[in-house]
């Protein structure tokens, strides 16, 4: 999507042709940097420390590691370092481990001196697919949109509430959650969409609002505990978020607050849609709550606040007493009976193993 009106990926081959470059999101919206990833330990503090988040990015950056780390290193150890420290990074978003067994099945065999060369194809691969599923998954959601633009009779606005940063920041471009509503903007459907600002980290403040923002899509910020009352005054047309692991039941694990918005628009009649690839669904679990591992961030996400000051600098706040004891649960599940409908690359399945199964029969 655009930045400044130039078309941009979050990351890209560094003109040198072996480092890799990245937009460095824990600086928006203020600023926009690029940063170079150099080695193995960069991509993993990338991922870690969140330069680069969301799932399907945070898969093509793994593989972007894993082809730097073979760069420096392409012996088996250097391999199987760089998995095992690949794969710590961050628990949740299954497209890490979906990149990593892609590189561990297809470059590890390889001779040593094939496999680096083989690991950057592999990952500028990787990208591409990332984009052309995230592309299919906006024509499926326009589809959605479509639909409800006709029932009310192409009068207003067709309002989507989405959760967290699902869009192309989160991917390497389109977007899951966004690219119905950017397919949708393109096509000249009147869309507006309510951002929640998704605390502790506000994903929704500072990157979805940045990038719907910079696309010229219009959107309306709101605090996380606002969407079950916009519902209750038909103020939401349907939601549409992305998901960090999907089971192959359907059960959907995305941003911390997705479940509650879930039983918001359940209680409302508002359809609830999860835009995904499939490498975010997990075939190997069925139990959402009982079986995807929810990470726990530091607490001073929760007790401190970044922002800019009215003379243009960066700083970080406490907002609690000294001391104050907080929880940092990163991700929920929502069971499938609240899920509408899982927006694939192969089309729209329903939330459960027989609708999954049967969109990606090669997978089960
Ligand atoms: O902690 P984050 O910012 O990596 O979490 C991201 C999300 O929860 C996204 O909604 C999810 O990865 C879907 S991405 C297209």
């Amino acid at each position: 999507m655009k930045v400044n009106g130039t078309p941009t990926r979050t990351i890209w081959l560094n003109d040198n042709g072996w480092a890799v470059d990245i937009i460095d999101q824990t600086k928006l919206p203020h600023l926009y940097e690029i940063v170079t990833l150099n080695d193995l330990n960069d991509a993993c503090v990338a991922i870690k420390d969140m330069l680069v988040r969301g799932a399907p990015l945070i898969g093509a950056t793994a593989a972007y590691g894993m082809a730097l780390a073979l760069y420096h290193d392409a012996t088996d150890a250097g391999f199987e370092k760089a998995y095992a420290d690949l794969y710590a990074t961050r628990p949740t978003a299954v497209n890490l481990r979906w990149a990593l067994d892609e590189m561990k099945t297809k470059i590890f065999p390889l001779p040593e001196g094939e496999r680096m060369a083989a690991a950057y194809k592999l990952a500028a691969d990787i990208c591409d697919e990332d984009v052309a599923q995230n592309s299919s998954i906006g024509d499926h959601g326009l589809k959605i949109i479509e639909e409800i633009w006709e029932k009310k009779g192409k009068k207003g606005v067709v309002n989507i509430l989405t959760h967290c940063n699902a869009g192309w920041l989160a991917t390497v471009d389109w977007g899951t959650a966004t690219a119905p509503m950017y397919k949708a903007f393109e096509a000249g459907i009147p869309i507006h969409v309510w951002v929640d600002e998704t605390r502790p980290r506000n994903q929704g403040a500072s990157l979805t609002a940045w990038e719907l923002g910079n696309h010229g899509v219009p959107h309306t910020l709101i605090v996380d505990n606002a969407g079950g009352h916009l519902m209750q005054h038909g103020e939401v047309d349907l939601c549409i978020v992305g998901t960090d692991r999907t089971t192959a039941s359907g059960d959907v694990c995305n941003k911390i607050g997705t479940y509650l918005k879930a039983l918001a628009a359940h209680d409302n009649d508002v359809p609830f849609y999860v835009g995904l690839p499939s490498p975010t669904i997990d075939w190997t679990v069925d139990d959402g709550v009982k079986d995807i591992p929810i990470e726990e961030r530091d607490a001073t996400e929760v007790t401190e606040m970044t922002g800019r000051t009215k003379d243009g600098k960066i700083e970080t706040i406490t907002i609690t007493p000294e001391n104050c004891k907080a929880g940092n649960y990163a991700f929920d599940v929502t069971p499938r009976k609240y899920v509408t409908g899982l927006i694939t690359e192969r089309g729209v399945a329903p939330a459960s193993k027989e609708g999954l199964a049967a969109l990606f029969p090669d997978k089960v």
